[in-house]
């Protein structure tokens, strides 16, 4: 559907052509004084200037001719603004379009477009930390925002699965069983299909051997040695690697289920890696890839840079890859594969230089088009309720994990002290609050910004927090469910000033939707809905809903709020957090 400012700006910019002004100047925004009207229009102001003449003669003249039945007021005022109201009739329409439309009328804007989100950072035998909190739920949000905006989307996850710590692993357990047929570089026979170690081993062993080689060079060496083989396809090393990445993997899947985190795509950048021998004789070819103090290196400093942007390294002096090497790499599988329109990268900000450097790599060497948008999008941190870096009482980094049980916990004691749902519900009920206030707290920021981790606070039925919302939607589910079959129900005229209010914030659906994924802010989302729970909420309390005598009205009410419950539901959903039945 078209947006309420688009078509409220055609009429504005027909009202000064049939006045005989320039119809240039009629572009109508939202109003910067809602206790005076709904929407406005400054063009006089810049009109007068032109025109030579009082702003408020030409502001006068525009309202005239722009009388009708869409507004309910259209008044020019001093100095020479003209302030608008919908009519409730407008209001109705329009609602009753986007209650009729698929996906509430919201303009497809990226359809027939593709985007691939690279997010999670996660990193294979390493055990998820509340580091990758904000990369997993950022970047989950901003792929079902591209989706239900039309973009066809893939979410890939990167998996950190090449690199030294795989190395320190063979190394390390090598040290402790030396015996073990993978070593064996004679040995042809098939390897075992169990893995030498367990998952909470394989926990132990990374840690060690990373500690290890810190003050073992000869050690440090192994695992360089070991990394190598592995990289060049050593049989052994490559059926260890396969032994981690089955039972790492499927850790990463059981955690990032629990926080309703699903990558279409799981690969890594062992995947990228056959594609980086002939993208580096192709960036050599064409005079990008020159060799620096032994190093192969891509110079990417573009002349006005206030900022020096040293040069993307490709191959180390020993010819080894590193990540911006893989980063490449992966950028030409995924336009061989799916050529992309867009690519996102949701990691840490500290990580905007590699980016930077990728990226005008990635241009200048031809990797992808010249149109193929590029974004980082580089978050801030995630610390403690004290503001201090988040650390658990010894001083170690804390597991994810270990932070959703917590909020679980403490979730589950208010569910079960309140006696909000039966025994055999505590947990689904539990698990759905404990994400929406874990989510929310995180996306209702900026993404760029650090923030607290305050557990009271986000898991806090009141306020901005995601069980607010929530309750707010189980509050009409009851209502709804309590009435009736509600489905069918038309929207009618606003039957009371919090009902326009609630009408008029359900019509900015699309205008925020639209602006979260202009600026890939998911915080825009959250300010939209916290307001439309706030008028819904409003209008609840104003109004007699289930006890109303007069049917008619009463049908519009329903349908009203039925409305607003599935707009709330569709936002948190593209958020990444769903509603329980109770609460
Ligand atoms: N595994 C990386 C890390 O731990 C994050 C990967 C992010 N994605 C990417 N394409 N570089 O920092």
């Amino acid at each position: 559907m078209e947006k309420i400012l688009d078509i409220i700006s055609k009429k504005m910019e027909q009202a000064f052509a049939d006045a005989g002004y320039d119809a240039a100047y009629g572009r109508v925004t939202v109003s910067n004084r809602p206790d005076l009207c709904q929407y406005q229009c400054n063009g006089a102001l810049s009109a007068a200037k032109v025109y030579k003449c009082a702003p408020i003669q030409i502001a006068n003249a525009v309202a005239e001719k722009l009388q009708g039945e869409d507004f309910s007021m259209c008044q020019a005022v001093m100095p020479g603004f003209i302030n608008l109201n919908l009519s409730d009739s407008f209001l109705r329409d329009y609602l009753e379009g986007m209650r009729t439309a698929p996906d509430f009328g919201v303009e497809k804007v990226g359809s027939g477009k593709m985007a691939i989100v690279d997010y999670g950072g996660a990193n294979v035998a390493k055990p998820l930390h509340i580091g990758h909190l904000r990369p997993a739920i950022i970047g989950e949000s901003l792929k079902r925002l591209h989706s239900f905006m039309g973009y066809e989307t893939i979410g890939d996850i990167h998996l950190g699965d090449w690199g030294l710590q795989m190395g320190l692993i063979i190394a390390e357990l090598q040290v402790r069983q030396p015996d073990l047929c993978y070593f064996d570089p004679d040995y042809t026979g098939e390897y075992p299909a169990e893995a030498p170690f367990t998952l909470s081993e394989l926990e132990e062993i990374y840690p060690t051997a990373s500690a290890k080689k810190k003050d073992d060079a000869e050690f440090a060496e192994k695992a360089h040695i070991a990394t190598y083989e592995l990289q060049q396809g050593r049989a052994g090393y490559r059926a260890i690697w396969n032994h981690i990445m089955r039972i790492s993997l499927a850790d990463l899947h059981r955690i990032y289920d629990a926080l309703d985190v699903h990558f279409e795509a799981w690969l890594g950048e062992s995947d990228a890696d056959p594609y980086i021998p002939a993208m580096i004789e192709d960036l050599k070819a064409k005079g990008h890839a020159v060799y620096s103090e032994g190093a192969l290196v891509f110079p990417v400093a573009e002349e006005g840079d206030k900022k020096e942007i040293p040069p993307c390294i490709l191959l180390k002096s020993d010819g080894a890859a590193i990540y911006a090497t893989t980063d490449l790499a992966t950028m030409v599988q995924r336009m061989q594969d799916h050529n992309p329109d867009k690519m996102l990268y949701v990691t840490d900000k500290r990580q905007n230089l590699h980016f930077e450097q990728v990226f005008r790599a990635a241009k200048k060497g031809g990797i992808v088009k010249e149109e193929t948008v590029l974004e980082h999008v580089g978050h801030g941190t995630m610390n403690g309720a004290d503001g201090k870096p988040f650390k658990t009482r010894d001083g170690g980094v804390l597991r994810l994990e270990q932070l959703l049980s917590d909020m679980t916990d403490f979730v589950r004691s208010k569910v079960v002290e309140n006696k909000i749902v039966a025994a055999e519900e505590v947990e689904d009920t539990t698990a759905k609050i404990a994400l929406a206030a874990l989510k929310y707290g995180d996306l209702s920021n900026q993404p760029t910004k650090d923030y607290n981790f305050d557990l009271e606070r986000f898991a806090a039925f009141e306020g901005n927090t995601g069980p607010y919302i929530l309750y707010t939607i189980v509050r009409i589910k009851s209502i709804l469910a309590r009435y009736g079959a509600w489905e069918e129900l038309p929207i009618t005229l606003p039957a009371n000033p919090y009902a326009q209010e609630l009408m008029l914030c359900i019509t900015k659906l699309g205008p925020a939707l639209e602006s979260a994924l202009r600026t890939l802010s998911p915080n825009l989302i959250c300010a939209y809905i916290y307001e439309l729970a706030g008028a819904v909420n409003k209008f609840y309390h104003e109004t007699r809903i289930l006890t109303e005598e007069d049917k008619e009205l009463q049908k519009g009410y329903i349908s009203l709020i039925a409305l607003a419950k599935n707009v709330l539901e569709k936002c948190i959903d593209i958020l990444g957090f769903t509603a329980p039945e109770k609460m």
